[in-house]
Parts: C-alpha cells; sequence; structure tokens
C-alpha cells in the first residue's frame, strides 16, 4: 500500500459531513478536513477514497494500525455477544480480569490498576487515590502540562490558556517542566513539599499536548527523589508516552524511576488509574463507575494490543524506526522553518519556528497524504503505529522533505 490522493481536498463527501457536524456538533479541535472510513496497517482512507499514511495513530490510540487481523478477530468474536457494554465495577467479567492481569506483567512489581472510560478520567482516579491518602491538600504539576479536560484534571493542565479560561480550580501549585538538566528550577520542587504539605505531584515524562517536551533525566529524578523524602506521591501521566510508544513499556523506565499511581489510556484502548498496592483506599466504593471498566470489547483489544506489542517486538520496533525518523529529520533542520527535532522511540517532535508556518505545513503534508498533528505552539507531534515499517517511515520523510523544500 502507499499514499495516494485521488480527488485532492476539499472533497465532495468530505465536505458533505464536515457541513453536518459543523452545522450540529461542537467545533473542537480538528485540523484539517479528514473524514475517515476505514484503514489498513499505517494507511487511513478516507471517505472519497484517498489513502494517507498516518504518522498520527490518532494520538497514540491505534498502536497497531489498522484492520490488524488479530484485532479484527477479537472484534469478531464480540459482534456475537449481545452482552458487551456492562455496569463494569459492579458486574465481573473475564475481559476486566484478563486486562489486569496483563497490565500487572507490564508494570511495576505490586501494582494494580483501576478501569475507566477515558485518559482524563485515569488523572481523575489517580488524583483521587493520593487524595484520599493524604487529604484535600494542593497537587503539584507542571508547567506546559496535560492531564485531560474533565474538570478535576483540568486544573493541573496548564498547555494552552483556551483549555482553562473561566473554569475553576483545585488547589494546585505549579513547579517549571524541566528539559535541561542545567536548569535553574530544576530543584523548585523541594522548597514546596518542605514548606506546605501537598497531595500528591502529578507530572507526563514526555508532555504530549503541551509541545512534545521531554523531561531532563535530573528533572524527573529530582521529583521521585523529594517525593520519597518527604512522602508525597508521585503520579506520572503516561496516557500519550505509555504502551511502547518511546521504545519501552512505559516512559519512566527510561528515566530509572518508578511511580507511586500512573495514568494510562489511549493505546491500552481504556483509562486506568495504575497504583501501588500500598495506596489502595482501605474501603470499598471509594473510587467506582458505571460503564467505565465495563467495554469489555475495549478491554479485550487492550489485552490482545499488549501481546501483540510483545511478540512482535514493537517496543524494538518503535526504537529502531524512531531513531531513523529522528536522525533523517535532525539532518534537514534549517530546511522550510524546521527549527528542532527531538524524540524518544515513535513519540517524535517537530518544532517549527512559528505557530503560523507549523499549521500551514500540516495542512499541506495532510494534501499530499501525509498525517501529523499539531503539538504545544509551534511543534508537531509524529507518533506512526508502532507497526511502522523500514519502507513506511522513508515514504513520510519523503513527503516531509518535499513540503519542506517547496517552501524554501
Ligand atoms: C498525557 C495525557 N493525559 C491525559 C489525557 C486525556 O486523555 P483523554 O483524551 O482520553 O481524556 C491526554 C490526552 O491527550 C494526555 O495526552
Amino acid at each position: 500500500m502507499k499514499h495516494n490522493i485521488s480527488t485532492p481536498p476539499p472533497c465532495p463527501r468530505a465536505s458533505h459531513v464536515i457541513g453536518l457536524c459543523k452545522k450540529f456538533v461542537y467545533d473542537s479541535t480538528f485540523t484539517y478536513p479528514l473524514v475517515i472510513r476505514t484503514g489498513k496497517g499505517c494507511y487511513i482512507e478516507d471517505i472519497d477514497g484517498n489513502i494517507f499514511l498516518d504518522f498520527s495513530s490518532n494520538i497514540g490510540a491505534c498502536p497497531l494500525g489498522y484492520s490488524h487481523p488479530e484485532i479484527l478477530q477479537v472484534l469478531a468474536e464480540y459482534s456475537k455477544n449481545g452482552a458487551h457494554k456492562i455496569a463494569g465495577q459492579d458486574f465481573y467479567s473475564e475481559e476486566h480480569a484478563l486486562l489486569a492481569s496483563k497490565v500487572s506483567s507490564i508494570t511495576p512489581e505490586n501494582f494494580k490498576a483501576f478501569f475507566v472510560n477515558s485518559g482524563a478520567e485515569a488523572v481523575e482516579n489517580a488524583i483521587k487515590i493520593a487524595y484520599s491518602r493524604m487529604g484535600p491538600l494542593p497537587g503539584v504539576s507542571c508547567t506546559g502540562a496535560f492531564h485531560g479536560r474533565t474538570l478535576g484534571a483540568l486544573t493541573f493542565t496548564f498547555s494552552k490558556p483556551v483549555q482553562k479560561a473561566n473554569f475553576p480550580e483545585f488547589a494546585v501549585k505549579r513547579i517549571k517542566f524541566c528539559t535541561a538538566d542545567g536548569d535553574p528550577d530544576i530543584e523548585s520542587i523541594e522548597p514546596l513539599l518542605k514548606e506546605n504539605k501537598a497531595a500528591f505531584i502529578l507530572s507526563e515524562v514526555v508532555q504530549g499536548e503541551g509541545g512534545y517536551n521531554f523531561a531532563s533525566l535530573q528533572f524527573m529524578k529530582n521529583l521521585s527523589k523529594f517525593s520519597k523524602l518527604y512522602g508525597v506521591p508521585l503520579i506520572l501521566d503516561e496516557v500519550q508516552s505509555g504502551m511502547g510508544r518511546t521504545g519501552r513499556w512505559w516512559a519512566f523506565e527510561h528515566y530509572d524511576i518508578k511511580p507511586d499511581i500512573m495514568s494510562a489510556a489511549k493505546a491500552l484502548q481504556v483509562g486506568a488509574a495504575i497504583y501501588h498496592r500500598d495506596l489502595e483506599p482501605a474501603r470499598q466504593g471509594v473510587l467506582s463507575s458505571t460503564w467505565g471498566g465495563g467495554s469489555r470489547i475495549d478491554m479485550a483489544v487492550g489485552a490482545k494490543t499488549i501481546d501483540i506489542i510483545a511478540r512482535d517486538r514493537l517496543l524494538e520496533n518503535a526504537a529502531k524506526i524512531g531513531s531513523v525518523l529522528k536522525k533523517s529529520l535532525q539532518d534537514i533542520v534549517g530546511k522550510g522553518g524546521l527549527v528542532d527535532v527531538r524524540g524518544l522511540g515513535l513519540m517524535i517532535g517537530v518544532e517549527f519556528d512559528t505557530k503560523q508556518n507549523r499549521d500551514s505545513k500540516l495542512v499541506s503534508l495532510f494534501k499530499k497524504g501525509l498525517l501529523l498533528l499539531p503539538a504545544g505552539q509551534k511543534a508537531m507531534r509524529m507518533i506512526p503505529p508502532l507497526i511502522i515499517n523500514d519502507e513506511e517511515a522513508q515514504e513520510g520523510l519523503e513527503i516531509i522533505d518535499e513540503v519542506l523544500r517547496s517552501s524554501q
């Protein structure tokens, strides 16, 4: 398969659907006029028959790309089961037990999982686990952070003003997210924890929505060290960076630290607050949800996804192809306003000189058949499916090179 734009956008069918959406649906964070019909491997087909090479994985939610035969098989099996959406905190199911045991096999020892509907709800429950132990003290989070848009999680999100204006907040203390070991603010967590008690420290390891910013090694080590010293739980939000995206199951593994609580979602297919069993709320019912953790199909797909990532050595593939993509892009820094390329595995940030240039390049890439998405003020996020091979990586690089060259 290869990308192929047979009906250049704006396409008739897509325009019709988008017209209806604009009329009846809140116009959220759409980047370009893509209406997805189906997909295969790393390619997405739109409803006008165009084929796009997908370097977005739906922000990491499709780590195995599209129409993976074993995932289709799971879906086919569930098409015969009428009780697929249940109240998953009220009734047990095999898929719940299966996914929990798979998650336990890829997370630190003595961790347990609580499954919910989304990444934001995973963060909500991660912070509830911490509040439940520590009391309603302020939470610490980082500049540039993104932890979701539900109101609890939104307090700790700081990536863009538009996400927060007019919404009330919980008690919060903010520290700078440091990307360089030499940053003078690298120990700013210590006085905060020493002088005021806090309920938790919440941080991403790699900021996603905030612009693909990679924490410095020392910054992460400090968060871990001072959280232990002052007995304040460290929550790491791995909703975007987890499940193999960076070439390890979890981005924190690159830093040789462990969280007390973590959040996962997207590639896992359901949300999960995952915590050390010592932090488990003592009483039953402190945490619950209704159909959260009750989507049996999503849990079965999540469990199968973990199996396939492990069996097909997709962590190694992410590290290998990721370094090819990163190196090739670093070689063309300076072209077409490209100013920086940074990454771990298949989580790569591509930074431009201006927001305007970034936005117009995203649309040009889309028109040529390559899907990337924005992150932060001026960056693009490059997060292809973990199954991507060398040829597909080269195909994407050629499109990027063409678009950057044409704007020289
Ligand atoms: C790091 C991080 N946390 C939380 C969320 C929220 O997840 P969801 O969109 O599933 O609510 C996201 C979503 O992009 C994320 O990247």
